[in-house]
């Protein structure tokens, strides 16, 4: 969906979206989709590329802020049914638009203490369904996609993989970015026909781009000050794509080159927790993933969540 189909039915302009956020197609599940359906589509082929058979997978952990159902069962479970992982344990990650970020460490850390060989790590969405429609300032931000990665012991070749993350979150900016109702606080059955976009997701702009710059520089500093590297050493950083203006922002104040920022939100908009591994994923298929290279992905998010893995490919 471009920018321009916008202009039909609420007060916006293709030249206000793209200089505001980048942004300038976004895509959309079709009505007979679930997110549990991008995230099989994108499991098999990552099962496929990576020689892996579903029976051999031990755990599915999907990382989703728009789970098939509220609450149970989980979004994991319907991916684990769709590709018949018989052996496999499933899970999802609430972690809003930090949830692959968050995923893949817990994945590193269920192997590495020898309770899994091989983890699927999904990130699914289908924004489409929590947005208001009428409301400019949110539904021309956000679309619908999936990403995987499957991730195995890589006993023998020790020093690729995921080397290290910072998970990290400001709860006390929870009201900033959020869906309101059709939790236990305020359960569907009390809504009434005049709040119902309360069902809808509500954000507020301005707090999280503030929040998101900050959390952004801040972590792709620690972990370059923490393995005493300098960006020079960096393959590529893959950003959560909300706003080209954060990724501009923070690679302004880090003084770090634009060029080293994957960057694809023009086409896809923000797909949440999906963000990182469609990145990955494009990134894969251009050649662009050298074996050894090191890589640094960035999330952040509702929560307010924040991280960032330091990967060798
Ligand atoms: N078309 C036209 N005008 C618009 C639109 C639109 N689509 N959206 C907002 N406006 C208007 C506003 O109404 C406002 O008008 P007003 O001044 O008359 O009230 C004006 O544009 C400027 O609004 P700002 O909020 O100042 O716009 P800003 O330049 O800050 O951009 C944006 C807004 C894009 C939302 C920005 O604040 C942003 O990117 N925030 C961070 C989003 C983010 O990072 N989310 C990540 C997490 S998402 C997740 O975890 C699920």
């Amino acid at each position: 969906m471009s920018n321009s189909e916008f202009e039909k039915f609420i007060d916006t302009s293709d030249e206000w979206i793209v200089s505001h956020t980048g942004i300038k197609n976004r895509h959309l599940a079709a009505d007979n989709e679930f997110t549990s359906n991008l995230g099989s589509k994108a499991a098999r082929i990552a099962l496929d590329r990576g020689g892996i058979k579903p029976e051999e997978l031990d755990c599915i952990i999907c990382a989703t802020s728009t789970p098939d159902y509220p609450g149970f069962p989980s979004t994991a479970c319907i991916i684990q049914n769709n590709l018949g992982a018989m052996n496999a344990g499933a899970f999802d990650v609430a972690a809003a638009c930090s949830g692959f970020v968050y995923s893949i460490e817990i994945a590193r850390n269920m192997i590495m203490n020898g309770a899994a060989r091989n983890i699927l790590v999904v990130g699914a969405e289908i924004m489409s369904r929590v947005l208001d429609w009428k409301d400019r300032n949110t539904c021309v931000l956000f679309g619908d996609g999936a990403g995987a990665a499957v991730l195995s012991s890589n006993a023998g070749d020790e020093h690729r993989g995921i080397l290290f993350s910072i998970l990290r979150s400001e709860g006390e900016g929870a009201e900033y970015l959020k869906i309101p109702a059709g939790g236990a606080r305020l359960p569907v059955s009390k809504i009434h026909a005049s709040n119902s976009q309360e069902l809808f997701l509500f954000m507020d702009g301005r707090r999280v781009y503030t929040f998101a710059l900050r959390a952004f520089t801040g972590i792709i500093k620690s972990i370059l000050d923490i393995h005493h590297l300098s960006h020079d050493d960096i393959d590529y950083i893959i950003p959560h794509q909300a706003n080209i203006r954060i990724i501009e922002g923070a690679a302004k104040r880090l003084k770090i080159p634009i060029e080293k920022f994957f960057i694809n939100i023009a086409e896809y908009a923000n797909t949440s927790a999906a963000t990182i591994p469609i990145a990955l994923n494009e990134m894969w298929e251009k050649g662009m993933l050298r074996k050894g290279g090191l890589l640094i992905t960035v999330g952040f998010g509702g929560g307010l969540t924040y991280g960032g893995n330091l990967i060798r490919w």
